[in-house]
């Protein structure tokens, strides 16, 4: 069973993913944290954004590792342990460019694929309904207003110490909403057979809930 939650940055996608994952039992995969993980990567060996062979070449010898643990995932790369920093704005700022480039998806997805083998996943990412994993049974599409995905990305930075601005982080987001969309390599976008869920005005507990009524609708028709 494969459950594909997609959407625009901020919608809740992870913690709804997370919280699936943990009430069906499934293993909860962030692809984010993929791109996030090699942009860090990038930034660290002064590899320019643009440069689509260098990351690919980067990619290829990275050992990528995501780990769930009692709270939470963690990322590591080569047995580094890298899930803080590429939470960072800087790596932020960067991640649409370094996922931009078809070479670096393309790896990516064969990666996300091979995860989710043989397994029951729920994966959350742009392109996972529509390319990453096209036969998954469920298939959501998050989203919620500019306004609250900027709220919630204010009080998430806050929590780990880090100082926003509610416009700025307004303005970002709007940014990379336009980047993910407008790449031609496999965009933002809903799939057809995704059910699309609002979440704006909506607690994490209603989201999740009704996530799972599908999942169960789901499995009681087949
Ligand atoms: O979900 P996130 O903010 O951690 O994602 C980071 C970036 O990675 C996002 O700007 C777009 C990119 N991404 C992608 O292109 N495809 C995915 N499946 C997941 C993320």
């Amino acid at each position: 069973m494969k459950i594909a939650i997609d959407g625009p940055a901020g919608a809740g996608k992870s913690t709804v993913a997370r919280r699936v994952a943990e009430q069906l039992g499934m293993l909860y995969i962030d692809t984010g944290a993929m791109y996030r993980a090699l942009t860090y990567i990038a930034l660290r060996a002064s590899c320019p954004m643009t440069d689509e062979a260098a990351l690919r070449a980067l990619l290829d010898q990275m050992k990528l590792v995501l780990d769930v643990t009692a709270d939470g995932q963690r990322v590591y790369v080569n047995e580094e342990d890298v899930t803080d920093p590429i939470r960072t704005p800087d790596v932020t700022g960067h991640v649409s460019t370094v996922a931009a480039h078809p070479a670096v998806r393309e790896k990516m997805t064969e990666l996300q694929r091979e995860m989710a083998r043989a397994r029951s996943v729920v994966m959350d990412g742009r392109d996972i309904g529509t390319h990453v994993l096209p036969d998954a049974e469920l298939k959501i599409f998050l989203t919620a207003s500019i306004e609250e995905r900027a709220e919630r990305r204010l009080r998430e930075l806050e929590q780990r110490g880090i100082a926003a601005d509610r416009g700025q982080l307004m303005a970002d987001i709007a940014e990379r909403d336009r980047k993910d969309s407008e790449r031609e390599t496999a965009p933002l976008k809903q799939a057809e057979d995704a059910q699309l869920l609002d979440t704006t005005g909506l607690g994490i507990d209603r989201v999740v809930e009704r996530i799972v009524a599908l999942y169960e609708e789901q499995v009681g028709e087949r």
